[in-house]
C-alpha cells in the first residue's frame, strides 16, 4: 500500500450457507479513482459491496481502508463505515425527512457536526448535485432521479473516504437516468474515489480508471475501458458486453 491507497479488498470470500458467492475477490482503489464493477445478475456484485462496508462481513480475507482493517475483530466498524459512503438502487431516504434534512443527518448524529454546519454542508452537498431549488420537498415530492441525487448527496455530505454505487440508476425510468449519470460524472472529475456498479457502458467509458468483470463470484477479467471496448478477452465478458450493446446500445451513443 502506498499513500495513494484508499480501499483494499484482499482475498475476499463469503458464502451463505453453502452457497459460496465470492471466491477470492482481490482488488484496489486508490486516491480519485473510479472503479466499475458489471457482471451478470447473481454474480455476487451486490454482496462484494456489502461485504466491503461490513453490512455482511466476509467469511474470509481481508477489507482495508488506507490501511485500517475493517475486518480485524478489534475494528471500530461504526467509525471506519462512517467513512465509506453508500449510494443504493433503492435510494432509501427517510421519508418524514425533507432533502436537506436527509442529507444532513449524517454529519450531525454520526460525525458530530452542530446543526448549522451540518446544514451547511448538507446544503453545499445538494448544490453539488444541483437540489438546492429541491432542498424542503419530501422524498415523494421528488422524481426517482431527484430522489438518487438526493441519495447522492447524502454520500457526499460524509465526505468519506470513498462512495460505493450499488447500481444507482437500475431502478430509474430511462428518461431519468441521465441527470443522475451526469452528477455521477461530475463528482468523478471531482476526484471522489467510487467504486461503481453499474452496467452503464457510457458512465465506464467516460471516466472509468479500470473495469471489473465478476461472474459466479470470482473476478473474470479486468482492464481498462479501452481494454474492454476493443473487445474482452474472456468468452464470458465478450458475451455479457455484446448483451449489454443490445440491451443499451452501444457505450458512445
Ligand atoms: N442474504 C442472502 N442470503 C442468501 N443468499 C443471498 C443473500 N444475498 C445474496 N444472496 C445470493 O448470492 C448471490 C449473489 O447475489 P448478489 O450479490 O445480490 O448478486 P448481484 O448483485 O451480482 O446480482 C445470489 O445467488 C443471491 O441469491
Ligand atoms: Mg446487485
Amino acid at each position: 500500500m502506498d499513500m495513494s491507497t484508499v480501499l483494499e479488498v484482499i482475498d475476499v470470500w463469503k458464502s451463505f450457507d453453502t452457497l459460496e458467492v465470492l471466491k477470492g475477490i482481490s482488488f484496489e482503489v486508490n486516491e480519485g479513482e473510479v472503479k466499475v464493477i458489471f457482471g451478470p445478475s447473481g454474480s455476487g456484485k451486490s454482496t462484494l459491496l456489502r461485504c466491503i462496508n461490513m453490512l455482511d462481513p466476509p467469511h474470509q480475507g481481508e477489507i482495508l481502508l488506507r490501511g485500517e482493517s475493517l475486518t480485524d475483530p478489534s475494528a471500530d466498524i461504526n467509525k471506519l463505515r462512517s467513512r465509506i459512503g453508500m449510494v443504493f438502487q433503492s435510494f432509501n431516504l427517510f421519508a418524514h425527512m425533507k432533502a436537506i434534512d436527509n442529507v444532513a443527518i449524517g454529519p450531525r448524529k454520526v460525525l458530530g457536526l452542530s446543526k448549522e454546519d451540518a446544514l451547511n454542508r448538507a446544503a453545499a452537498a445538494l448544490e453539488l448535485v444541483k437540489m438546492s431549488d429541491r432542498s424542503h420537498h419530501y422524498p415523494a415530492e421528488l422524481s426517482g432521479g431527484q430522489q438518487q441525487r438526493v441519495g447522492i448527496a447524502r454520500a457526499m455530505a460524509m465526505e468519506p473516504d470513498v462512495i460505493l454505487f450499488d447500481e444507482p440508476t437500475s431502478a430509474l425510468d430511462p428518461e431519468l437516468i441521465g441527470e443522475v449519470l451526469q452528477v455521477m460524472l461530475d463528482i468523478a472529475k471531482t476526484g471522489t474515489t467510487m467504486v461503481v456498479v453499474t452496467h452503464e457502458m457510457g458512465f465506464a467509458r467516460a471516466v472509468a480508471s479500470e473495469m471489473i468483470f465478476m461472474d459466479e463470484g470470482v473476478i473474470v477479467e479486468r482492464g481498462t475501458p479501452q481494454h474492454f471496448f476493443a473487445g474482452a478477452e474472456s468468452p464470458r465478458a465478450m458475451k455479457f458486453l455484446q448483451r449489454l450493446e443490445v440491451l443499451y446500445g452501444q457505450a458512445d451513443e
